[in-house]
Formats: C-alpha cells, structure tokens, sequence
C-alpha cells in the first residue's frame, strides 16, 4: 500500500507547431518546481507534461512543409532542438509525456466523445460561421480582421457545417457555482472575467461545437466518419487519459485523479474553467482541486511572438548562464499570477545580485574561511552564544514554514524571498562577526570563530534545502561544498537546527555563479538578439496581389512615360520628400515630389530616365504642386522596407509612351 500522499499537477500540452520560447518553458519551470518542491515534502508525485499534436494549424503548416502531419509532429517534438530536447535542457522532471497522438489518447478520446453523445450532452446540429473558401477555415464574426480572412486577408462567405456541439449551457449554473463559491480557480481576479464574460454574459454560456469537418488531422469520430473531434476536447482529456482513463495504457486513475493542479497560462483559462469542469460533470467524474492562471512573460513590454520576432531562446540563455540561473530567475523575478516583463537587464540583475552577490558570496566565504581557519574540519566544540546567534537561528529556524506558506499558494517569488532574507541576514551576520578578527586570537577566540562558520554552514545548509526545487543541481554542489550528506538535505532537516555534525569538513569548490559584466553582456546579447529577429523574420515579402480586377480600357487610361531628371534636390523641412523636374518630351519642365528621400540622394538620381504617370491630378505637397508620380517597386526584405525606383535604359526618349 502507498502510504505517502499522492500529489498531480500538470502543464498545458504544448502545440508542436514551431520552436518553444522561454515563455513556454516558463509555466514547465513552474510546474516543475512545484512537483520538486512536492517530492521534497514526501509526496507521490505525477507531474504530467506532453504535446497537443492535433487540428487544421498542424495540418496546415504540415502541408506547407510538404510532410505529413505526423512527420511534422515527430519532427518538433523529437527531433534535436525540439520539445523532448528542451525540457531535458531545462532539467524538467516530467514523470509522464503524452502526445494526443499516442494511440491509447485516441482511443481514449473516441469513447469519451461516444460516452458524451450517448448521454445526451454531444448533439448534432449545424455551425453556421464565415468562411474562407480558399484556405478551407471556418472564422467566427470576431475572428476576423476588417471583416476578412485573418489568415489571407481575403473576403468570406456565410456558410453552415453540419458539426455535433456539447450542452454546455446545460451545467452553466454548476460552472458559476464553481468559480464563485470555491477556491477551483485562482488567482481570484480571473474568476470575475471568467463568470461575467463567459457564462453571465449576453445569451448566457453557449454550447460548444466539438467536431469539425472541413479538415482531417484529429481523432476521427468513430460513429461518423468524415467528423473529427474538436482540438480542445481532445486536449483537455489529457489530463486523464493520461493516467489510464478509458485505456488500459496505465492504471493511475484511482491513484491520481482528482489532479491537484493544472497550471495554465491566462489566455486558456476559459478552456481549463469552463469547458472542462462541464466536460467533467457530463462524464461523471471529480473536479480538478485546482485551476491556476499564470501571466504571461512579455519582452520588453511587448508579448513574444514569433512574428514580432522577439522570442527569447531558452537554449542560448541556459548556454550563458546555466539552467538553475535560469529557472531561479524566472521564478524569483516575476509574481506567477501577474504579467512578467522579461529584459536582459533584469536577467542580469538578477544573477549578479541574488546569486553571485549573495547566494554565492555566503557559500564560498563560508567554505573559504572555514578551510583557511580549520583546514576544512571544524573543531567539534560550536556552542552558540543566544545574544549574538539567537536571531539567526530564530530566522533559520522559522523558515521552512514561511517558505511553505508561500509554496502551498503557488507564489514562488515570494518563497524565494523568504530564503533570500536569510542569505542576507546571514551575509550580515558574517559582517556582524568579523571571523577575519576572530581568528587573529584563535587560542582566545577560536571556539567562537568555530560557533560562527557552524552557524553559517547551518544557515547555508537550510536555505539550500528550500531551494531545491528551483536549482536542483546548484544545490547538490553546494550540499558537497558545505559537507552535507543525504539527512541533512531532507525537507525535515529543514526545519531543524543543527543537523550537521559539529566536526562538519567542508570543500570549497567552483564558483557557483560568477559575476557577469553587465554592460559587456548587454551589448553581446543585443547583438546575438538582434541578428536571430533578423533571421526569424521572412528573408523577402511582397504585397499581396490584388485580388479586384481592372478592365482593360480603364488601365489603358493611365498614362506612363519616360521622363529624364534634369535636376533633384530636398524639400525644405520634409524628411521624406525629393522635388523632381522633369523632361517629359513636351519642351515645358515636369515638377514631381516623392517620398523617397530616405532611399535615394537627389544628386544620385540626376540624368536617370525614369517612369512616370503623368495624367494623375496636381497635388499640394509642402506647398509645392506635384504633377504626377513615379513609379517604383517596393518589397519587405528581413523586416525592412525597401524601395526601388523604376529606371528605364537611358536610349528611350523623354516622353517615350510606355504601354
Ligand atoms: N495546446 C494548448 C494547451 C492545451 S492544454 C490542454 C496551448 N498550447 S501552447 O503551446 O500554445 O501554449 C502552451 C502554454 O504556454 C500556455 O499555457 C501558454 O499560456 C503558455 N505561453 C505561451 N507563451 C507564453 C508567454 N510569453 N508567457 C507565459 N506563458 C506563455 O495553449
């Protein structure tokens, strides 16, 4: 029989679609911690993490690729660089990966679906939505962008799908109930967003469709070919299938569920509040214990996106400055529930400050001193003295509790301050005590001198335990360093005062974090960063082609001609405009001003022949009248625009028609 107390908690399953970023990797830290911090307390833990591998984005990028589906999904997640690879990086103790294209998750999801339709909860109706003929996509009225495809900017149609939805309006009471008179979801300020915009809203919680038809990468359902199983509900059920529910793969249900906790980040916190407790009830099954809605990590005020080409990577940062830094950073620098900034002068910061300044300045004084004085072996005799250790130990000895406190409500960075109180206090005390003078008189003093480094190993020793979770491997080397064996690193070790052995031989080894020059570092990581935005963007774009079409007797209206530039010069007090005069053939000089300066010098431009429209009207540009415009080629090459004018062979006569 398992005696310890089972413990579940779980991440979101990652969309295989493109590279992970460190906000990913953030909410896997998280959790990761979590289930750390929850082995350190003596609990059995599942921590679940996996990918969600199905639905028309996959497909499409599959296509795009030119593999199959499948191909693209093994690609991302197994291949080097890819999800397995990054959580091994980041040192992410998953006790379970499930892919939702592992054959026990379909099988699973096809009788869950049944289960549903044959309760009366999955009905078949229509989905009626705007779609877009070309890609294939069903939008929603919000879903668009100026009323247009948001994938191709093209014009959509009404149409109707047949699709089978669940009731969820049928446990829109019970969902309500839920949010607002349990603790289900946290932090509590999303629980008003979720009741007010989602189920006390206009028309109330609207049933969900669950199955598509107009593409095939899903689970199909099984009783309706041709259907496959919305993304979500597939999704969700993770959670469960993934310890054996309705599959033989593994037998953990009765173990594991109810889960303890789903980590989420904010944007799918409406799938994890609404849909899958109603999704639960429907089946008859428990409730998760907890929903949390972390914030997202945003860079430089802005969110990450591989578009906007500001990700950061995961990998180049673990390679600078190890994965603990890392992970302690992201934890200690932002609260979990809140919107994060990300700066690489925080990241900084942050190292230099908490573990090179403090953390690590504590463990090697300590270690050094103690060989220097002792030769690495303390006395044996270590007595305290209360007026002058008593606030430390009090400090020390208190801490665990806080910690755990804090830890019990997800909030890491306020843990991590309760440890990092004690690292400063015990730098002060070292300060305080002054062991360097101590140990000029070491027949009067060196008991004390003893009592003092004993101390600080202590206080070492314990902050170490706490930070576990956060740097695992940083806090092995240090357990070596400061000579603790395995019951001095335990969780109730942690809660007592002197459990290492008085005669104690301590090692000093590496510097755990050296000190990083900032501004040096800064100008590096700009660099490295700028260089891989310019690499993530697209290499060249054109605008799109117009999709309208131009009768042949209205282009014909346009009249283009060869013009020579006879002089070019800067409109005053405009950055953008060139005044152009032109030979047009016709003996009388042509005045034209185009937005080009940032593209050309007038004196560059001087002798060209150049195309131009000439029977547009006159316009006012900076007071000056433009008559015409010329024509130039524009295209988007790593982000930037670019502009070329279009120059013609210097052997056509000014006026020449071009046509
Ligand atoms: N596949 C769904 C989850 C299904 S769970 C049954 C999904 N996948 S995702 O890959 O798009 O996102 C996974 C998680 O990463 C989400 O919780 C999302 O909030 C989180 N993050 C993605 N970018 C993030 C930041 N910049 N910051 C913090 N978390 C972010 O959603």
């Amino acid at each position: 029989m398992n005696e310890k107390k089972s413990y579940y908690i779980t991440t979101p399953i990652y969309y295989p679609s493109g590279k992970l970023h460190i906000g990913h990797a953030y909410c896997t830290v998280a959790t990761d911690a979590m289930a750390r911090y929850k082995r350190l307390c003596g609990c059995d833990v599942m921590f679940l993490t996996g990918t969600d591998e199905h639905g028309q984005k996959i497909e499409d990028k599959a296509r795009e690729a030119g593999v199959t589906p499948q191909e693209f999904v093994d690609n991302i997640v197994a291949a080097p660089g890819g999800v397995l690879d990054l959580w091994k990086l980041m040192n992410i103790s998953y006790d379970r990966f499930i892919r939702t294209t592992d054959d026990y998750h379909v099988e699973s999801i096809q009788k869950i679906f049944r289960k549903m339709y044959d309760n009366g909860d999955i009905y078949k109706g229509s989905y009626k939505g705007k779609y877009c003929k070309p890609c294939e996509s069903f939008w929603t009225e919000s879903q668009l962008v100026d009323g247009k495809c948001p994938d191709c900017g093209r014009e959509v149609m009404d149409a109707e799908e047949e699709a089978y939805f669940f009731r969820a309006s049928k446990y829109a009471d019970r969902v309500r109930e839920l949010l607002l008179n349990t603790d289900f979801l946290e932090p509590r300020s999303r629980v008003h967003e979720m009741v007010n915009n989602f189920i006390d809203c206009e028309g109330g919680l609207q049933d969900l469709c669950v199955s598509r038809t107009s593409f095939t990468w899903g689970v199909p359902v099984d009783f309706d070919p041709g259907h496959v199983v919305y993304v979500w509900l597939d999704a969700l059920f993770n959670y469960m299938t993934a310890l054996g529910y309705q599959n033989k793969k593994y037998d953990d249900v009765e173990n594991f569920w109810p889960a303890d906790a789903h980590f989420v980040g904010k944007e799918i916190v409406r799938f994890h509040a609404i849909y899958w407790p109603a999704f639960l009830m429907s089946m008859g099954l428990p409730l998760p214990k907890k929903v949390y809605g972390h914030g997202w990590l945003n860079f430089n005020g802005d969110k990450m996106s591989k578009s906007k080409g500001n990700v950061v990577d995961p990998h180049l940062l673990s390679q600078r400055y190890g994965v603990d830094a890392l992970r302690f950073f992201l934890l200690r620098s932002f609260p979990f529930g809140s919107d994060g900034n990300f700066t690489n002068e925080l990241l900084i910061q942050t190292i230099n400050n908490d573990l090179a300044n403090d953390l690590g300045n504590l463990v090697s004084r300590t270690t050094a001193m103690a060989e220097k004085y002792f030769g690495g072996t303390l006395p044996g005799d270590c007595r305290g003295d209360e007026a002058l250790d008593g606030e430390l130990i009090a400090l020390v000895k208190g801490l665990r509790d806080r910690y755990e406190g804090q830890m019990e409500k997800f909030q890491f960075q306020n843990a991590l301050e309760e440890v990092f109180k004690v690292v400063q206090r015990a730098n002060k005390y070292i300060d305080e005590n002054a062991p360097w003078a101590l140990a000029k008189d070491m027949d009067a003093n060196g008991t004390r001198l003893a009592a003092v480094l004993y101390n600080l190993l202590e206080a070492v020793r314990v902050c170490t335990v706490l930070l576990i979770p956060f740097m695992p491997e940083s806090c092995e080397k240090i357990f070596a360093q400061i000579g603790a064996d395995e019951g001095a690193r335990t969780w109730d070790s942690a809660a007592q005062w002197g459990v290492l052995p008085t005669t104690v031989s301590v090692s000093k080894g590496e510097n755990l974090f050296p000190r990083i020059d900032m501004n040096k570092e800064l100008s590096e990581l700009d660099a490295i960063m700028e260089e891989a935005k310019k690499a993530a963007l697209p290499a060249l774009e054109v605008e799109p082609f117009l999709e309208e079409q131009v009768d042949f007797d209205t282009f014909c209206k346009s009249d283009f001609r060869a013009v020579k530039v006879k002089a070019c010069e800067n409109v005053k007090k405009s950055a953008k405009l060139l005044r152009f005069t032109l030979d047009d053939g016709t003996g009388t000089d042509r005045q034209i001003l185009s937005g080009i300066a940032m593209y050309y010098k007038p004196e560059e431009l001087v002798g060209k022949t150049l195309v131009a429209i000439v029977n547009l009207p006159p316009r006012k540009m900076m007071g000056l009248d433009s008559c015409g415009m010329l024509i130039s080629a524009v295209h988007t090459e790593q982000g930037e625009e670019r502009l070329h004018l279009l120059m013609v062979d210097d052997a056509i006569p000014a006026g020449a028609k071009l046509c």
